[in-house]
């Protein structure tokens, strides 16, 4: 079970959505030569098969930047660096929420490691070909903007 008090002295309290009762999870827009990552879930059974922009919920006393870095290292084994907000939050299951940073590949192959079960980079004009999840679409639709056009 994920903490969910609303302690003002809680650290990640200033990180959380407007509602200090929501958790937060954040995903990341992968970027490298102008494709992006996609990673399909393997787990939970509801959503075994949809893609994602891969990342998690943060862990008390880190920022979203240090989450997303954490969270990619143990799902992908890769270093990566975050880059900028994607702007908006999107709804997930009650009392989630999805915030998206831009990140760049530093070093490492992307492998499925946790919770996915195949990864793909995709061009601009290839990334309707996987079905994302409906939470990451509004996202996938922004970092696109982001990608060359090609
Ligand atoms: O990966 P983890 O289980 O920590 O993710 C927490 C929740 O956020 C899960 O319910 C997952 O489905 C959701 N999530 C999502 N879109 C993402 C990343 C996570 O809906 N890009």
């Amino acid at each position: 079970m994920t903490e969910r008090a609303t302690d003002p002295a809680d650290p990640t309290e200033h990180h959380r959505a407007t509602d200090p009762g929501v958790v937060v999870v954040v995903a990341g827009a992968v970027y490298d030569r102008g494709r992006l990552l996609a990673a399909r879930r393997s787990a939970p059974a509801e959503l075994a098969g949809r893609w994602e922009l891969p990342g998690g919920k943060l862990e008390p006393g880190e920022s979203p930047e240090e989450a997303l870095v954490r969270e990619l290292r143990e799902e992908l084994g890769v270093e990566a660096e975050p880059g900028e907000r994607i702007p908006g939050e999107w709804p997930l299951k009650p009392g989630y929420v999805l915030r998206v940073w831009t990140a760049r590949l530093l070093s490492g192959v992307p492998r499925p490691l946790e919770d996915h079960d195949e990864l793909r980079w995709l061009s601009r004009r290839e990334l309707d070909s996987v079905d994302w999840l409906d939470q990451d679409r509004p996202a996938v639709a922004e970092a696109a903007l982001r990608l060359p056009q090609a």
